[in-house]
């Protein structure tokens, strides 16, 4: 009902009117009318709107009384409205107005200004920044402060600061709360700047400021803000050394937040070097900072090249009790400055909860201000030569023991290029750490950071970009770990080798091994993850949808982007649609894949088109024809009907394969009974074979392909090997004999399989445990679906049938089994029964 008459409102409004505003009825009785173009104040909306949104029009002049018709307006949104001129009483009749934003106009708060505040008498929120342009901004301006004097309800202002700002002993009787000052052109900052400010400021912007100039700068500007609790100077081009001296007046009281980020000055290329000064902090620079109680303090991207001993985290700093929060990113100090003061301060650290030390840029190389000979001596830490991995003749490593602040929760130190290779940190008591980002992380060595067992309760870890190398074979248990990040990490290296070093992780929710060179992910690695619901696997080199996937119940997202995918087989759509549930969809991203758009795989094309789940914001997806030629899914789905007709013609193919096949077989039998020499026998069915092959595309670069365990070996090379090139002449490709070191095992083994006609699985009890099993069964499901693959043989050595792995045994319906028993390995039988399958296909 509330619904209908709303309709009815925005309808009428619609159909009566010139404009097209949105007038929405809800808790605030509203009008949209941002971005129309309109050249004037419509006239024409209901009487009673509390909320008026003409923001990005092209008003130009506001004239008398435009507003009078809405005195119930309480905010007014005039930004970017292209604003020149206000009349003496453009803005009559306004006297509920609380919020109005003018900024991004072309106003004069002298002149224009003093016509709208005069107006707007209960104003809380006030935002006239961004007015006029920088060149403009130069001179004195006169702050109309009689008229802001009549504000006595505005708390925020949002205001421009011009070269030389006036601002009158008006200003005394505000009660602001907030002041920022935008568009900052202020040449100099003296004792008296902002003298007539009310004492009630709790929050200074005065960022962005980048004309002051050094011999301008006196220490007491900031003095007439004795409350104020928010201060931020970011961007304010007068170098940290500047921002930390306007603290003065702030000596022995608080802060909730400092914000001294990005105070570097724009490189001065008339000098000769284009290098920014760099900061070395001193116990004089920090000498005010010392003494206030900060909650939040961010120092970012101030290039501070060291700490010298006794100036930052030292005991001299009162309040470190006080500090949350800290923010030392993109300076240029390794960690070990600042290491070697927390050694002693880091339990007064007792509420540090958020430490981030990310994006040094610049690798650390001089240990000119390094206390390190001075500590040394003291024996606060010992060289560490035992450590194979890492002991660098060159660079002896040194461990740092740095016990961590007692209530730390949050780590980030991504994208660090400094130190590490000089220090090792030890961090002890490690287990209020719930949150760590270390990912880029530029290590030689791991872990640069110890992480305590028994103290581990990680919830989150980022690895990106670290070889996993490094450390996969001394990962820590994390048993509280549900995010896991390891993008572009090498994991194919933890995968080859067979260390599943997320054995490690058994709780995690979330796991990301996006660019990881995968060919092929093991259940093994997967299947202990009972908790799992996102995965990513992006950009790997995968074939198909991981069958590992399958043991995970509750997963609800998957992202395969950016593989190698062909086709998702009926057995995984089925699966997605399980894992929905009566709230959740399941997310599944495939795109960045070349899809297969041949008969064979049409029925994923359909699913495509009609399936619940939830898929890529794009629906289309990449795909190839049966002939070679590159479309999308959208165009295939659209011409549907006509593209599969062709199908018929492969189904040709396929039965004149048949025929060939069928005849041979016939045949067989009579040539046998004449005892016709095998060979011969081979040789006209090789011929036929070639001539249907050809018919088809394919061409082969082996025959057969085999695959067995450590325990098949004798036998293979004994026995079958012999059989198959010298009685049999077929060309074989053997994993130790025809793969060559030095390129990627996942890439021989595709290739070897996707060009071999058949292949033999040699299964004996151990067959499993070789590296590379389930990927080889995973290449023979492909192969197969592909139809390159012919013929799949298992050959059961020393094992039951019943006793195959399961891996194996999902590609049953497809294979030949030929038991050979135990004692007798040259069975005449069994061997003739594989020849038989082998060179024909059935
Ligand atoms: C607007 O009002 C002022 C006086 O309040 C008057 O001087 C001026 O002429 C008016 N402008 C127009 C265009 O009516
Ligand atoms: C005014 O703006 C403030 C801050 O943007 C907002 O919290 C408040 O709800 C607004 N008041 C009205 C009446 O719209
Ligand atoms: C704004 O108005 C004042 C007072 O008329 C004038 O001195 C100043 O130059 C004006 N500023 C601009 C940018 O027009
Ligand atoms: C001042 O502005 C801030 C940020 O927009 C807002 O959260 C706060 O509510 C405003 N204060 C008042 C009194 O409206
Ligand atoms: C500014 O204030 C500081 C601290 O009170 C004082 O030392 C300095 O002399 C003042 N500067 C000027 C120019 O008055
Ligand atoms: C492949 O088949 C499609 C549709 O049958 C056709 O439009 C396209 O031209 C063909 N491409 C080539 C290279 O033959
Ligand atoms: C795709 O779905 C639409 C609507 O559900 C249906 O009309 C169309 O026939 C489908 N196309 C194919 C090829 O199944």
């Amino acid at each position: 009902m509330k619904f209908s008459s709303l309709l009815l409102v925005a309808f009428l409004l619609h159909s009566g009117t010139t404009h097209d505003c949105v007038i929405i009825n809800g808790s605030h009785f509203r009008a949209d009318c941002h971005n129309l173009n309109l050249t004037d104040i419509p006239q024409d909306l209901p009487k009673d709107i509390e909320f008026l949104d003409l923001s990005e029009n092209n008003l130009g002049v506001i004239v008398n009384k435009s507003f009078a018709r809405y005195s119930h307006l309480k905010t007014l949104e005039l930004q970017y409205s292209k604003i020149h001129t206000v009349q003496p009483e453009g803005f009559d009749d306004l006297d509920n107005l609380v919020n109005v934003s003018l900024a991004g106009n072309e106003l004069n708060i002298s002149t224009d200004g003093l016509f709208v505040l005069k107006s707007i008498r209960n104003i809380i929120n006030l935002d006239f920044s961004s007015n006029t342009d920088s060149s403009v901004k130069t001179g004195y301006l006169f702050y109309p402060d009689t008229a802001f004097q009549q504000l006595t309800k505005l708390r925020n202002l949002s205001i421009d600061l011009y070269e030389h700002p006036v601002f009158g002993p008006g200003f005394r009787y505000l009660k602001l709360h907030s002041i920022q000052f935008k568009r900052c052109s202020i040449k100099a900052l003296r004792n008296n700047t902002f003298v007539y400010f009310p004492d009630s400021v709790i929050e200074l912007h005065l960022t962005e400021c980048k004309l002051i100039e050094d011999k301008n700068i006196e220490i007491n500007l900031l003095y007439p803000f004795p409350q104020l609790s928010i201060l931020s100077l970011s961007g304010t081009s007068i170098y940290l050394t500047k921002g930390l001296e306007l603290l003065y007046p702030f000596r022995n009281k608080s802060l909730e937040i400092l914000d001294l980020s990005h105070m570097v000055k724009p490189p001065n290329y008339d000098k000769q070097s284009s290098i920014p000064d760099a900061i070395i902090l001193t116990t004089e620079k920090t000498q005010y900072l010392k003494t206030i109680c900060v909650k939040t303090l961010a120092l970012a991207d101030n290039n501070i090249v060291d700490i010298l001993p006794h100036s930052f985290f030292d005991s001299d700093w009162k309040h470190l009790d006080c500090l949350e929060h800290i923010d030392l990113s993109g300076n240029r100090f390794g960690f070990s400055s600042l290491g070697f003061q927390m050694r002693k301060t880091s339990p007064k650290l007792s509420n540090l909860k958020i430490f981030d030390f990310s994006y040094i840029p610049l690798r650390y190389k001089s240990a000119n201000y390094l206390p390190v000979t001075k500590d040394l001596k003291a024996n606060q830490f010992r060289f560490k030569h035992e450590d194979e991995s890492c002991s660098d003749a060159a660079h002896s490593i040194l461990t740092l023991n740095v016990p961590l602040p007692p209530r730390l929760e949050f780590v980030r130190i991504t994208r660090v290029l400094g130190a590490p290779p000089l220090i090792k940190l030890n961090l002890q008591n490690t287990a209020s750490v719930r949150y760590l980002d270390m990912s880029y992380y530029d290590v030689k060595c791991f872990p640069v950071i110890f992480i305590n067992e028994t103290e581990n309760n990680l919830e989150y870890l980022d690895l990106s970009g670290i070889d996993c190398e490094l450390y996969y074979k001394n990962i820590p248990f994390f048993r509280a770990l549900k995010t896991l990040i390891m993008r572009g990490s090498h994991f194919y290296r933890a995968v080859e080798n067979n260390i599943n070093l997320l054995l490690n992780a058994p709780n995690l929710t979330k796991l990301d091994l996006s660019s990881n060179s995968l060919f092929t992910i093991p259940s093994s690695f997967l299947k202990h993850l009972k908790s799992l619901a996102t995965l990513r696997l992006s950009h790997n080199y995968l074939n198909n949808v991981p069958s590992a996937i399958e043991d995970l119940r509750n997963l609800r997202s998957l992202d395969l982007t950016g593989n190698r995918i062909f086709t998702v087989f009926p057995n995984f759509t089925s699966w997605f649609h399980s894992q929905r549930t009566i709230n959740t969809t399941f997310h599944l991203q495939i795109l960045g894949n070349d899809f297969s758009c041949s008969c064979e795989h049409q029925g994923f094309i359909r699913w495509l088109n009609t399936t619940k789940i939830t898929l890529d914001k794009v629906k289309s997806y990449k795909c190839r024809l049966a002939n070679g030629s590159s479309t999308t899914t959208q165009v295939v789905l659209h011409n549907f009907h006509s593209l599969f007709t062709n199908c018929y013609a492969t189904t040709w193919l396929y039965i004149g394969i048949s025929i060939v096949i069928s005849a041979f077989i016939i045949i067989l039998p009579t040539a046998v009974i004449f005892n016709f020499r095998w060979r011969i026998l081979f040789f006209l069915y090789r011929k036929f074979r070639k001539i249907v092959e050809s018919n088809m595309n394919l061409s082969y670069e082996y025959d057969v392909f085999v695959s067995y365990g450590y325990n098949g070996y004798t036998w293979v090379q004994g026995t079958l090997i012999d059989k198959l090139e010298t009685d049999w002449r077929l060309n074989v490709c053997l994993e130790d004999r025809n793969f060559i070191g030095g390129k990627s095992n996942y890439e021989q083994i595709a290739h070897a399989i996707s060009s071999s006609r058949h292949i033999i699985f040699v299964v004996t009890s151990d067959f499993m445990s070789k590296p590379f099993a389930a990927y080889e069964i995973d290449q023979a499901k492909e192969a197969k679906s592909c139809r390159t693959l012919q013929k799949v043989i298992l050959v059961a050595l020393d094992i039951c049938i019943q006793d195959i792995p399961t891996d194996l045994r999902s590609i049953w319906s497809d294979v030949s089994v030929i038991e050979l028993s135990d004692n007798n390995r040259d069975d005449q039988l069994s061997l003739e029964n594989l020849r038989t399958r082998l060179l024909l296909n059935f």
